[in-house]
């Protein structure tokens, strides 16, 4: 089953000589419980791609579809219930709330929502991330490592259907980055949480069992190995002599 579908999705900014076509024309599906990652140089439109799927901005044309349902079609409260109960967003700034200890930041989705949260399942996601010592810290008081994993427990504790993350480890040291990933990917196995995960890092990519890459709005076809096939030929484009 196609959870996520995006179908010829255009956004465009500005006008005539201005226009930025941020995404021109991107359609994909991805299944129930796949973990795709996106990468792209900078400004190729992933932030962009990521928002629109999470209906967090509206798109120039075109669908997003998730569980069967186009998203365009949700009144604004519609929407508002939508994300919080099927879709849990990482972004790089981890937008915690500052007067809230670790803890409570976690579960505040889950209560907006007038559910219990799942004590045994937030507490094993408070140790896989290294956590368990730091439940009652207030943000201030937290590495930025630190904000960007109690980011990621707040997203995974609700189980959401679809994990949207924005560069999840952009400000991770590599182990702990491959620690968060490997909880996502676990997370995401364990419930059948579909993960799409932007990254400019290859390593990190090669994590998921899908890649796509952008270029200019659009779905670059080429390129199985993340990077490399586009490094390579740019790369000896440019130094020509040397390899001929
Ligand atoms: N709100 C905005 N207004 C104008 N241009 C924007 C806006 N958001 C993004 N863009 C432009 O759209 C393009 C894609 O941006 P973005 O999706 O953030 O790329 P990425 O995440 O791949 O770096 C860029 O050229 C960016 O400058
Ligand atoms: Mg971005």
């Amino acid at each position: 089953m196609n959870i996520l579908e995006v179908k010829d999705l255009k956004k465009y900014y500005g006008q005539g000589e201005n226009q930025v076509k941020a995404l021109d024309g991107i359609s994909l599906s991805v299944k129930q419980g796949e973990f795709l990652a996106v990468v792209g140089t900078s400004g190729s439109g992933k932030s962009t791609l990521l928002h629109m799927m999470g209906g967090l901005d509206t798109p120039t044309s075109g669908q997003v579809i998730v569980a069967g349902k186009d998203i365009s079609t949700l009144s604004r409260d519609e929407l508002t219930i939508f994300r919080r109960r099927k879709i849990g967003f990482v972004f790089q700034s981890y937008n915690l709330l500052p007067l809230m200890n670790v803890y409570d930041n976690i579960v505040l989705p889950i209560k907006l929502d007038g559910i219990r949260p799942d004590e045994t399942y937030v507490e094993q996601i408070l140790v896989s991330l290294g956590l368990e010592e730091k439940r009652c810290a207030m943000p201030n008081q937290l590495s930025g490592g630190q904000q960007q994993r109690v980011a990621l427990a707040r997203a995974l504790a609700a189980k959401p259907a679809i994990i949207l993350a924005d560069e999840p480890t952009g400000n991770l040291d590599s182990r702990t980055s491959m620690d968060v990933l490997g909880l996502m990917k676990t997370s995401g196995e364990r419930f059948g949480q579909t993960i799409v995960m932007i990254t400019h890092n290859d390593e990190i990519a090669q994590m998921a069992g899908r890649i796509i890459r952008l270029e200019d709005g659009r779905i670059c076809g080429h390129c199985g190995q993340p990077g490399r096939r586009q490094e390579v030929s740019h790369e000896s484009r440019r130094a020509g002599a040397f390899y001929a």
